[in-house]
């Protein structure tokens, strides 16, 4: 078999299962040497192997816990470390289904561990490789669901509102660093994310969940159209930009030296002369 020319080392995290997984096949078959990361090392080593016979590209298993200080630690050393790793597919989380009243501060702790910290400290530590080679790629798997309070997912929903700030903060300081930054927001899309938050998949409605290839395949589209958001199910990607003009236009009355009329507050400092 002819190898291809590889592109460089692409680390995926949660490449176990689902969206991770079908990133690995799909950069794989771009030509990316690939680390894979998650808990389950036997799924890991099966899609290694599989990727390896397929494609020819290199491909290495690297077990981890993600909520666990020292298992992150050595991932951020590598990302530090390797200097042919060019990108960063910041993939792996969970959700968290039920009211939040009915949720505990341990399960909402690890959550945040896993879907923030985790995400927020892997995207710093090879910001600050990339930065240094003057190249590099990092995307985050936010979802729709962080802009949706409606939806009432309440941590969920606020943690991956937290990769959507990450990435276009990021965006802004590291841009014209050669740091390409992608934030991909899926909506519902067929995965064992649903199963593993304990609710059952046969009551997703088909017609509003999509299959997880066609969602990989259109991050990576997005990726290549050089997309800082890629909302693969949005029709009109128009209504997104209007959507951040709406809010820069309100921001130079983000921050004034008075509070608006509307609140009645006597001025206790005088404008200047
Ligand atoms: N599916 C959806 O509808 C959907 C929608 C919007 C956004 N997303 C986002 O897309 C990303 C991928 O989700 P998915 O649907 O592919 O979920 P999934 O099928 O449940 O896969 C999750 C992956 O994360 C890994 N993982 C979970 N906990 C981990 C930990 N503590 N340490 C290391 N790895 C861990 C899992 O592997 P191990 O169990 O082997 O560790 C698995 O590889 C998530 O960030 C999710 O929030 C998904």
């Amino acid at each position: 078999m002819t190898q291809p020319q590889s592109l460089g080392v692409a680390l995926v995290t949660g490449a176990s299962a689902g969206i991770g997984a079908t990133y690995a096949d799909r950069l794989a078959r771009r030509g990316h040497d690939l680390i894979l990361v998650a808990r389950d090392a036997a799924r890991l080593e099966d899609l290694a192997r599989k990727l390896r016979a397929e494609t020819g590209v290199a491909v290495e298993v690297f077990r981890a816990d993600l909520t666990d200080k020292a298992d992150l630690a050595r991932i951020e050393d590598r990302l530090a470390s390797d200097e042919a790793i060019e990108l960063l597919i910041n993939n792996a989380g969970a959700a968290l289904f039920g009211g939040y009243l009915e949720q505990d501060g341990e399960r909402i702790e690890g959550l945040i561990q896993l879907n923030v910290v985790a995400v927020t400290r892997l995207a710093n530590a090879a910001a600050k490789a990339f930065v240094r080679r003057g190249r590099g790629t990092i995307v985050n798997l936010g979802s729709v669901v962080g802009l949706l309070p409606e939806y009432r997912s309440v941590v969920y929903g606020a943690t991956k509102a937290f990769v959507l700030y990450l990435t276009q903060g990021m965006n802004e300081e590291l841009g014209g660093a050669g740091v390409r930054l992608q934030a991909v927001l899926p909506g519902a899309t067929r995965t064992e994310i649903w199963e593993r938050a304990g609710r059952n998949p046969a009551d997703l409605d088909p017609n509003r969940t999509m299959d997880v290839d066609e969602l990989v395949d259109a991050a990576l589209a997005g990726l290549d159209r050089g997309e800082l958001v890629t909302i693969p199910s949005l029709l009109d990607p128009a209504e997104w930009d209007a959507f951040q003009a709406a809010r820069l236009k309100m921001s130079p009355n983000f921050s004034n030296a008075h509070p608006a009329p509307r609140y009645g507050v006597k001025a206790v400092v005088a404008e200047p002369a």
